[in-house]
């Protein structure tokens, strides 16, 4: 779906599409956040950049071609990212979550298109110097590639108009009792992207764990078309995960609301909060501190110059989701998945 206009819904002649670009680790939940993106007349899906996160960034560049084939939207060019975190290997992936290949074992047909010879740090920084417009970055899995653009091209980071994350836990963990796995993954990557200074939205387990679609929902997907199949296959994978083992209601699809909030701006109520990252090597590695009294911290800098800066710097307040829409929510990522109908 490409141009810079799009019908306005409501008949006023044509609105300019929101300039979108994904980074992501496929990844179920990746996947059906991909196919509402590219089914969304709101936005302009600019590129697809990868990173290592539920599994290899060999498989999550080899499954983003894939879904944006299944979509019809393999005009839309793909960069490899990082292959691991900045500092720390990562422990494990996420194969238990979503299969040994990252789709919940489901084999999509083979993209013709090839990934980008430009890696994704420098594809992403090209993109956004050439860009007239403004553009939302959408990080659905670790941070890495993010934090390694604000090392590289601080200039290039800058242009970021929105940059909306799926990551962080404001409650209770999923990878770790106090973990989420987008931030776990990386928590150095995660801290330097949270105390950049960019204006920010997180979308954290606490919200995204409400938006659960349930069986009923994947079987309406199912049946609207060979995309939609594909789409409830993959998402039945993970609903035998979030029933089976976490006693869920459905499917957590996390990162399709990260990217629904980047494609319809206010489906989340966001507070200004100061986030930061446990970046130590105790059980709470990974964890998002997040500071909800209000008002400035109360002699926190004090603090700090009395510690000999010991305290750390609770960093720059970023958005933080914390309320959904959630009926709205679960209806435009249905209706979207079911848009490709029979095509
Ligand atoms: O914690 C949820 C996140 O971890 C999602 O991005 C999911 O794809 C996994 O990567
Ligand atoms: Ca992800």
């Amino acid at each position: 779906m490409r141009g810079t206009e799009t019908a306005d819904p409501f008949g006023r002649g044509s609105v300019r599409r929101r300039q979108l670009l994904i980074d992501t680790d496929p990844g179920v939940d990746d996947a059906i956040a991909l196919l509402v993106a590219a089914a969304s007349p709101e936005v302009e899906l600019l590129a697809v950049t990868t990173v290592f996160g539920n599994v290899p960034v060999q498989q999550t560049t080899e499954n983003a071609l894939r879904i944006l084939a299944l979509a019809g939207a393999d005009d839309i060019p793909v960069a490899a990212g990082a292959q691991r975190p900045l500092v720390h290997p990562q422990p494990h992936r996420a194969a238990r979550v979503h299969g040994a290949n990252g789709l919940g074992g489901v084999e999509l047909p083979l993209a013709v298109r090839s990934a980008e010879a430009t890696p994704a740090v420098r594809f992403l920084a090209e993109l956004l110097h050439g860009s007239s417009l403004p553009v939302t970055v959408c990080s659905i899995g670790p941070l890495t590639n993010i934090a390694l653009l604000l090392g590289t091209d601080p200039g290039a980071a800058a242009r970021i108009e929105r940059l909306v994350v799926m990551g962080g836990e404001y409650g209770s963990g999923d990878v770790e009792p106090a973990a989420e796995f987008n931030v776990w993954s990386d928590p150095e990557a995660a801290q330097r992207v949270l105390r950049s200074g960019l204006p920010i939205t997180v979308v954290g387990l606490d919200v995204t764990r409400a938006t659960a679609m349930n069986a009923a929902a994947i079987a309406r997907i199912g049946a609207s078309g060979p995309v939609g199949s594909a789409a409830a296959e993959m998402l039945a994978h993970h609903l035998d995960h979030y029933m089976r083992v976490q006693g869920g209601r459905g499917v957590v699809i996390h990162d399709a609301l990260a990217v629904l909030e980047a494609v319809i701006p206010g489906v989340l109520g966001t507070v200004a909060r100061k986030v930061t990252v446990d970046c130590g090597h105790g059980p709470g590695r990974g964890r998002t501190w997040v500071d909800r009294r209000t008002g400035p911290a109360p002699g926190l800098q004090d603090d700090a110059q009395s510690a000999g800066g010991a305290v750390p710097r609770q960093g720059v307040p970023v958005q933080v989701a914390e309320t959904v829409d959630l009926p709205r929510a679960l209806t435009e990522i249905e209706a979207r998945l079911r848009s490709y109908g029979a095509r």
